[in-house]
């Protein structure tokens, strides 16, 4: 258990619940969930479902229906050919992260990850008994990595790099051309890949590509996508992996072993999600490009502040000088003497020291608010 580690976000989640329980106002900028309500036409479908009675256990790798129309989405979505039988559902997408992980990487084996990167990452590497080795992401490069130090890092015990783009908690995605050299790696070295595409829905700009549409890659990339944040559903918890076909009863067995199967009625409402109205979908981004917009505008305006507009995702990832203190001390400054709950970029990784993430999951409203307490608070510590 000292090897399993944890998500800052959940921590620093309730200390403020804890500071509010006194009686002070937080303005939550912490929190990697949309502010925004499931649509009604999902909800529907998983109220008729449990009406008709999908009160049951199901199969381990997910309903037949539900696995069919995530492979239509995902083949649709990302220009690749996907079977149903290569889909495997779970309750959230974070189980097939460990799975794949539990499923590939042997102890002593090394992982590539980035850094800063979701911890979950690192934490179940180290669990396992394996080595994570991390990737530094460049503030320069828009934070990606540079693919010579991803090569430079490559030994004979590395088993499996680890993708996230778009990417938590920066907003870097990676380009065609970088998701070109980690395939050269990855096929030249004979390495898995885990592609985290959690966020490919919530893109500023151009489209999402998939390593695993490269020539070769589909046989050795596990593709990670869920309904967490695309369609706001991240208490339903409903991810999925697709994988090679010949990874997929490894991943069914283990979720036998841990969770069974994902609740029948909420793959249901995965379906409705991936086949309804879209609407909702764009309503979100929508909103979002408006919320990064101020946000990083509104940093870029604070002094000892620069803020690189994120590519996706919903997070702000700043760059905040306060000479002679840590990100760490300054997220926590910030929390107990101003009220406003942000997150060190060190809860990501080393390198994320000097800088903060702020998630605009949260109105224009309230992040004006957490903004301007920032602000202030940042010159009270500076001076
Ligand atoms: C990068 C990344 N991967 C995976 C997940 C897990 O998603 P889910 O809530 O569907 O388990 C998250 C959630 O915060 C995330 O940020």
């Amino acid at each position: 258990m000292a090897r399993l580690g944890t998500e800052g976000a959940f921590e620093v989640l309730a200390r403020a619940r804890a500071l509010e329980g006194q009686g002070r106002r937080i303005v939550h900028l912490e929190i990697g969930e949309p502010d925004f309500q499931t649509a009604r036409h999902i909800k529907d479908a998983a109220a008729a479902a449990l009406a008709q009675g999908m009160t049951h256990y199901g199969p381990s790798a997910g309903l037949l229906p539900a696995r069919e129309a995530i492979a239509r989405d995902v083949a649709r979505r990302r220009g690749v050919a996907v079977d149903a039988e290569q889909v495997v559902i779970t309750p959230g997408a974070k189980p097939i992260l460990a799975f794949t992980i539990l499923a590939v990487v042997d102890e002593g084996d090394e992982v590539l990850l980035p850094d800063p990167g979701f911890p979950i990452y690192e934490s179940v590497v180290r669990y396992i008994g394996a080595q994570p080795v991390p990737v530094p992401l460049s503030e320069a490069r828009d934070f990606r990595f540079d693919p010579d130090e991803l090569r430079r890092r490559v030994t004979p015990r590395t088993r499996l790099v680890i993708l996230n783009s778009p990417h938590n908690p920066t907003g870097g995605v990676l380009t065609p051309e970088d998701l070109a050299a980690v395939a050269g790696v990855a096929l030249e070295r004979d390495l898995w890949v885990l592609s985290d595409e959690i966020y490919s829905r919530l893109l500023y700009s151009g489209e999402h590509h998939s390593i695993a549409a490269l020539p070769g890659m589909g046989e050795r990339t596990v593709i990670l996508d869920g309904f967490s944040k695309t369609y706001a559903m991240t208490g339903w918890r409903l991810g999925y992996g697709v994988a090679p076909a010949t990874l997929v009863p490894a991943l069914a067995r283990l979720q036998t072993n841990v969770t069974s199967c994902t609740a029948g009625f909420v793959q249901m409402a995965g379906v409705a999600a991936l086949e309804g109205p879209q609407d909702g979908v764009e309503a979100m981004l929508a909103e979002f490009r408006r919320r990064r917009g101020m946000v990083v505008r509104a940093l870029n305006g604070i002094e000892g502040v620069r803020c690189r507009p994120p590519g996706g995702a919903f997070y702000a990832f700043p760059h905040v000088d306060v000479p002679g203190m840590t990100s760490k001390a300054v997220a926590d400054a910030l929390l107990d003497e101003d009220g406003v709950a942000v997150l060190a970029g060190t809860a990501f990784g080393a390198q994320g020291e000097g800088f903060l993430r702020l998630s605009f999951a949260n109105s224009l409203d309230e992040l004006g608010e957490g903004i301007a307490r920032m602000e202030k608070g940042l010159a009270r510590l500076r001076r």
